[in-house]
Formats: structure tokens, C-alpha cells, sequence
């Protein structure tokens, strides 16, 4: 049979920004920004993204359209049968690894969607909302159903195929996502005090800015952009011959930091609104879960509609946000067993939701009735999430670049860029020169501050 392809190249583009835009935009990059000096550290972070995340994405997005095949298969036709064909083996496992836990967000997501639109945060006072969260993600029953519906929606558009379902569903959901965060972006920023959130989220603050707001920026860039687990390079296997790869990954990069800021126009003026400090606002599952709820139906009008729709459409537009990384994430396994052990897309593709939904639902438990399950201290989501997060990810990328930048071969890699020749490449000898020295090196660097060795300087 043959292969399928992305149909335009709008909808390749689209459905790499799917993966890239996910829950980080949403919140980790706004507190991180405002807690780090606001508009400094956006430029630090736009470096981060053009010397480091850049050349990694237009790698794989390479590797991927030139071989035509799954990661693994990827990287195994690329290294020639040497030792880096394991590159790609591990990022279908970091994957899949992170597509177990990053579900369960997906069905909180849901949830609280839900609960939105029932207005069930009406008169619920302020120190009320942790018990709320504590309750919900403790209990079997509720969670888990969230969890299979939202892996039913993923596994849904997989069936579907590359082009009526990742493209069709991504040129869907992007501008809808698109047009929500406008809305949402707008609504807040009418607020009454609302440019004290916005000068806490713009105002550039050089002193804040330190070794580790370098090394948060650049991993925070890496996890936004999706690299090093296998989504980029899986999604550009269906890329057509004359997709631009470099032009693709700038488009992929700006949406992505667009909507970033945006997400920070959304959460700040709301809650410099109410007047919360936004440092004890938190950051993570917290702040979007716990401190967000109470801060919408305050700063909105308790129980009102404005309060209720405003809040509706943000948790969905979570939900949207983590649906299209979640897709990106499953395609990656998906693509794999379906080529690697020859197997329909269908069967390959149940597979792989049949293994989602086994170690989901323990995530999904580790919070309530496995909470009990623990390896030095965390639970089994954490698990997931800290081998995936400070291992893997940035071993992969470093692999990535180090592959990229020393052993593929030169002529290849600039055949490609340039689409044989047609296309001008004046970035060329820069972008070798991060893959070669600077990606690895800052990578390690991220790599070492994740282990925790750099401690002593916070
Ligand atoms: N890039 C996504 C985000 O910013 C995270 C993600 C992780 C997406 C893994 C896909 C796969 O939230």
C-alpha cells in the first residue's frame, strides 16, 4: 500500500504547529516569562528558539521527508546500520512514553470543560477550588472516564488516516484555537487594571535574567517545539518533495510563540484583576486547575455569563491544544508498528491506544487509588513525566544534533534544505555550526541542570 501524504502544504504546517502547541504554551511559558523578567526573557527564549530549536527542527523535519518512514525506520535508513539508528527507537518510545501521561491532562481538560459549562464553580469560595481539583483527580471513576473519552478522540482521528484525519482535523482545530485565544486574549485585556498584567508579563527586567533563566528558556523552547520525540520527524515523513523545511519550521516556531504570549494576555490581566500576586498563583496543573477557576468567575462576574463562557472556552481551548500534541504523539508509535511489524494502520493504531490506555489509567490512579505506588517519592504520573521530561527529551536532542550536525552527511543534508538546489540556503553554515557545537553543548548543559546539578546556583 502506498504511503499517505499531508494533502497541502498549510495542512503540514498546521498539524506540526498542532504538536508544538500544547500545554506549555499555555502554563508553564507565561508564569515563566513573567517570573523572569517579561520581555527579556522573550528575546532569550526567541534566541533559544532560532539558535537551538530551529536546527533541531529542520533536522528532523529533514530526516523525516527524506526517508519517507516511520522515526525508527527514519533513522535506521539514515545512519547506514551504525549504532544511531537507536536515536529513533528512543524517540518512538519518548513518544509514547510522554502520550501516557500527557493524557490524563488531556481528560482533566475535559473536565473541567465541563464543569465550565455546567457552571459549577458558581459561589464556590476562593480556598474551595484545591479541594475541587484534590477531589476530582483522587476519585477512580470520573477521571478515568474523562480518560477514555479524550483517548477515543485521539484514537478516532488516527484511524482516519494522515490526510482525513491528522490534516483535515488540524486544519480544523488551529484556527479555531487561533480564534479562541484572539477572543479570550481580547476579553482580558478590557479588564479593569488588566496593563498591570501586561506590564508583568512585557516590561523586560534585565536583573532577573541569570544562568538559569537561560537554561529554563532553552528547555522550555525545546519541550514547546516538540523536539526529540520522534513528532516532528514522523509528521515530516508525510511531507511532499517541495515543502520548504526551513520556511515550515519558521512558521511551526512563530505560531508557536505567538500563542504563547497570547496565553499570557489570557492568564495575567485576570489575575492582576482580582489582585492575586501572580508568583503565588503557581504554575503547572496548580495554576491552571486551582488558581484559574476561582480568578475567571472573580474577575468575570461569579456565575455570570461572561464568567461561563470566558471560562468554557478557555479550558476547551486547553483541550484543544492538548488533543492536537496527543494526536502528534500517538502517530508517532502509530506510524511505527504499523511499518515496522507490517501491520494495518488499524490494527497498529489499536495497539497502541490498547498500551495508552493501560499505563493512562495508572497515571490517571497514581493521583487517588495508587497514589501508594512510588518510586523515591513519585507517584506513577511523576514518573512518566520526570523520566520523559529530564531524561529522555533532552538525551534525544542532544543525539539529534550531535547526529546531525556530525554524521549525516553534508551534501545530503544541504541537497535536502534546498530542495535539490532550489531553494537559496543563506542560513546554511550557521546552522551546521549550532548542530555541531553549540546544540549539543547547550543541550547538555539543560540536560545537567535537569539532573539537577546545578542546584547550588538557585
Ligand atoms: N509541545 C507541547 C507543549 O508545548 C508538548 C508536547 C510534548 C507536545 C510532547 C507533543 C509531544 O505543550
Amino acid at each position: 500500500m502506498g504511503r499517505e501524504n499531508f494533502g497541502s502544504k498549510l495542512g503540514a504546517v498546521l498539524a506540526a504547529a498542532g504538536s508544538a502547541v500544547g500545554l506549555g504554551n499555555v502554563w508553564r511559558f507565561p508564569i515563566e516569562t513573567g517570573q523572569n523578567g517579561g520581555a527579556a526573557f522573550i528575546i532569550i527564549y526567541v534566541l533559544c528558539i532560532i539558535i537551538l530549536g530551529l536546527p533541531i527542527m529542520i533536522s528532523e523535519f529533514l530526516i523525516g521527508r527524506y526517508t519517507h518512514a516511520n522515526t525508527a525506520g527514519a533513522f535506521r535508513i539514515v545512519s547506514n546500520g551504525s549504532p544511531w539508528k537507536w536515536v529513533g527507537r528512543m524517540g518512538v518510545f519518548t513518544g509514547w512514553f510522554i502520550l501516557c501521561y500527557y493524557v490524563v491532562v488531556g481528560a482533566w481538560t475535559l473536565h473541567y470543560t465541563y464543569l465550565s459549562v455546567t457552571n459549577a464553580f458558581y459561589g464556590v469560595p476562593a480556598q474551595q477550588y484545591e479541594n475541587i481539583f484534590g477531589d476530582f483527580v483522587s476519585s477512580s471513576w470520573m477521571p478515568t472516564l474523562w480518560l477514555f473519552l479524550f483517548i477515543g478522540v485521539i484514537h478516532f482521528v488516527i484511524t482516519r488516516g494522515v490526510q482525513s484525519g491528522i490534516e483535515k482535523s488540524a486544519k480544523l482545530m488551529m484556527p479555531t484555537l487561533f480564534v479562541i485565544t484572539i477572543f479570550l486574549a481580547v476579553c482580558s485585556i478590557m479588564l479593569p487594571g488588566a496593563s498591570k498584567g501586561v506590564e508583568f508579563l512585557l516590561k523586560p527586567d534585565w536583573s532577573k535574567v541569570d544562568s538559569t533563566t537561560i537554561l529554563e528558556a532553552m528547555g522550555q523552547a525545546f519541550y514547546s517545539l516538540s523536539l526529540a520525540m520522534g513528532c516532528l520527524c514522523t509528521y515530516a515523513s508525510y511531507f511532499e518533495k517541495n515543502t520548504p523545511l526551513a520556511k515550515s519550521a519558521v512558521n511551526v516556531a512563530l505560531i508557536d510563540t505567538l500563542i504563547a504570549i497570547m496565553a499570557g494576555f489570557i492568564i495575567f490581566p485576570s489575575i492582576f484583576n482580582i489582585g492575586m500576586d501572580p508568583n503565588e498563583a503557581g504554575v503547572g496543573a496548580s495554576l491552571t486547575f486551582v488558581s484559574l477557576p476561582n480568578v475567571f468567575q472573580q474577575a468575570l462576574g461569579d456565575g455570570s455569563v461572561l464568567a461561563v463562557v470566558f471560562s468554557a472556552m478557555f479550558y476547551f481551548l486547553l483541550f484543544v491544544a492538548a488533543l492536537t500534541s496527543a494526536i502528534s504523539l500517538h502517530e508517532v508509535a502509530t506510524a511505527y508498528v504499523t511499518e515496522e511489524f507490517n501491520m494495518s494502520r488499524k490494527k497498529g493504531a489499536t495497539l497502541v491506544t490498547a498500551t495508552i490506555l493501560v499505563l493512562g489509567t495508572l497515571c490517571s490512579l497514581s493521583f487517588g487509588p495508587l497514589s501508594g505506588v512510588t518510586l523515591f517519592d513519585r507517584n506513577i504520573f511523576e514518573i512518566f513525566d520526570d523520566f520523559s521530561g529530564r531524561i529522555l527529551l533532552p538525551l534525544g536532542g542532544m543525539l539529534i544534533s550531535i547526529f546531525a550536525g556530525w554524521v549525516l552527511d553534508r551534501r545530503l543534508y544541504h541537497n535536502e534544505i534546498s530542495n535539490q538546489g532550489n531553494l537559496k540556503t543563506p542560513y546554511f553554515r550557521m546552522l551546521v555550526f549550532s548542530l555541531r557545537y553549540i546544540a549539543p553543548l547547550a543541550i547538555g548543559l539543560v540536560f545537567l541542570d535537569q539532573l539537577g546539578a546545578f542546584s547550588f546556583l538557585k
